[in-house]
């Protein structure tokens, strides 16, 4: 997808939490985009041939840490654009002859910008702009030939440019929405001064990828991976325009699903796209291996290898079958860890893979994100009611059950699950939220019902807005909503005495309770 004959603009990444926003915004700017590793060869961009590059934020000080988080000076000398970011721009201060300090103060949250609407990064712009800061270093004098374009009354250098090299640097996000011009800026950047032009469509990778999957998987069987959601249906709808029935799918109920899901799956699969789909019955299995398990991590790792276990052998009644599909998206590979970003969770698809993995994979959605991918179900026909289903995690309910998953505790939290969705479509906001979601915590507590004291769990109600889940807001449900929602519960749950509502955003929370 980044040869180049496709416009595209890299991202390096310096290991920073927006990184791969960066990425998603150029390409919703319809330019291709790609996150490649700091530690990129000089000569792997070059074949990239990219219009542009953009440096990314950091965690990360270019002044205490071993000067590892560097790139090569050469860059700056290929006469490709670059903007540095936050981080980005400290680096090529302190690359081409400026200098970075840290001033003592952090400046983090929304910031009043001074900027030159002469430079042509900020064409269009506001002289004074909000922008977005989360930073401890900053530059405190220019490479030689650079000039100011931003500053604040605390931080005298906010951005500047080498406009006969091409070279910005500014020290806040447009990446992120906190930036209202943000987008403008990246437009800015990449139209005029890469001179990309808006081609690329999420659309244009089908045939592309139906080519490869077909390439690839050389007149053998494959397998896919089923799970009902958005991405894995995609994944498996594309694969059987590649191969046709040379694919089977497996949809392994791990009984870590939502209530009525499984039943849901098999008849949209077998009656509307009349793909071969073996279903196959695992709750005893998974729930076994779960048994006594409370570390989230070791609960995820548990269900993404046992779910790779079933697949291997389903695969081998299979004859000949030797490749597996699976619909891991472009956040799913970066959020478990490139090796510069820090672990925050093991992805299910990514992260529990076991070592001794026997299927080939092909991943098809490898380089998509979330919002792409769904663009291509509707491209290719698939109902609404998949494409725009809230995300679900491939551990299940399992991450959103406290504690250790028993069969009671499913029964309860698929229960309380049921009510939210319901209630959440019935107000018309299933669509409009990312995720709305029951939680099931580890503790009980005391309330009263008809006369007698009772000793019951609570659940938690979380629901999030969020364009890609890498930044998440809890939403403000009405309280008519919650109203609802509470009394449904506690009346219709047995085992649960207490609503509550989960009111933190991410960061510093996630969407997920593990
Ligand atoms: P967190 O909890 O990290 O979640 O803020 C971000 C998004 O990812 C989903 N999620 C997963 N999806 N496998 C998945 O396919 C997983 O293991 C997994 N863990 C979290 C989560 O629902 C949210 O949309």
């Amino acid at each position: 997808m980044s040869e180049s004959n496709i416009e595209n603009v890299i991202v390096i990444d310096f290991g920073g939490q927006y990184s791969q926003l960066i990425a998603r915004r150029v390409r919703e700017l319809r330019v291709f985009s790609e996150l490649v590793s700091y530690d990129i060869s000089l000569e792997k961009i070059k074949v990239k041939k990219p219009k542009g590059i953009i440096l990314s934020g950091s965690p990360y000080s270019i002044n205490t840490n071993d000067k590892k988080y560097i790139i090569s000076k050469e860059i700056f000398e290929l006469g490709i654009p670059v903007l540095g970011i936050c981080y980005g721009m400290q680096l090529i201060a302190y690359m081409l002859g400026g200098e970075v300090t840290n001033i003592g103060t952090n400046e983090y949250g929304k910031t009043k910008v001074k900027i030159d609407v002469k430079s042509p990064l900020f064409d269009g712009l506001q002289p004074l702009e909000i922008c977005w800061m989360s930073h401890k270093d900053s530059v405190s004098a220019l490479p030689p030939f650079f000039k100011i374009i931003a500053s604040t009354p605390n931080l005298p250098i906010a951005g500047f440019e080498e406009p006969f090299k091409k070279i910005y640097g500014i020290q806040f996000h447009p990446e992120v929405i906190h930036t209202p011009s943000g987008i403008d800026i990246l437009k800015n950047f990449l139209f005029k001064i890469c001179e990309c032009s808006p081609k690329w469509t999420t659309v244009s990778i089908i045939e592309k990828e139906v080519n490869e999957i077909r390439e690839k998987s050389k007149g053998g069987k494959v397998i896919g991976a089923l799970s009902g959601g958005v991405d894995s249906s995609v994944a498996a709808i594309l694969v059987s325009k590649a191969v046709g029935d040379r694919l089977t799918c497996i949809f392994v109920d791990h009984g870590l699903l939502r209530s009525g899901e499984a039943e849901q799956v098999e008849k949209t699969f077998k009656e509307n796209f009349k793909i071969n789909l073996i279903m196959v019955d695992a709750k005893q299995r998974f729930l076994s291996k779960l048994k006594g398990v409370t570390d989230p991590e070791q609960k995820r790792k548990i269900i993404g290898t046992e779910f790779i276990r079933v697949f291997e052998e389903e695969a081998k009644k299979i004859k000949d079958a030797d490749y597996l599909v699976q619909g891991t998206l472009y956040s799913d590979v970066i959020e478990s860890g490139t090796k510069n970003a820090a672990r925050i969770k093991s992805h299910h698809n990514v992260g529990g893979l076991p070592d001794d993995i026997k299927l080939k994979l092909i991943e098809p959605l490898r380089m998509l994100f979330k919002d792409e991918v769904r663009v291509l179900g509707i491209e290719l026909g698939l109902p609404e009611e998949i494409v725009l289903r809230q995300p679900f995690p491939g551990p299940g309910l399992a991450i959103r059950i406290i504690g250790e998953v028993t069969e009671r505790r499913l029964e309860i939290l698929k229960k309380a699950d049921l009510i939210v969705v319901e209630e959440i479509k019935r107000a018309g906001l299933y669509n409009k939220i990312w995720q709305s979601f029951a939680v099931l915590p580890a503790i009980k507590s005391v309330g009263v019902m008809g006369d007698e004291r009772t000793y019951d769990y609570p659940i938690v109600i979380r629901a999030v807005a969020s364009e890609d889940a890498m930044t998440a807001d809890w939403v403000r449900l009405p309280y008519k909503v919650l109203e609802r929602l509470s009394s449904r519960i506690i009346n219709e749950v047995d085992g649960v005495n207490r609503v509550v509502y989960d009111i933190s955003s991410k960061p510093p929370s996630t969407i997920e309770w593990e």
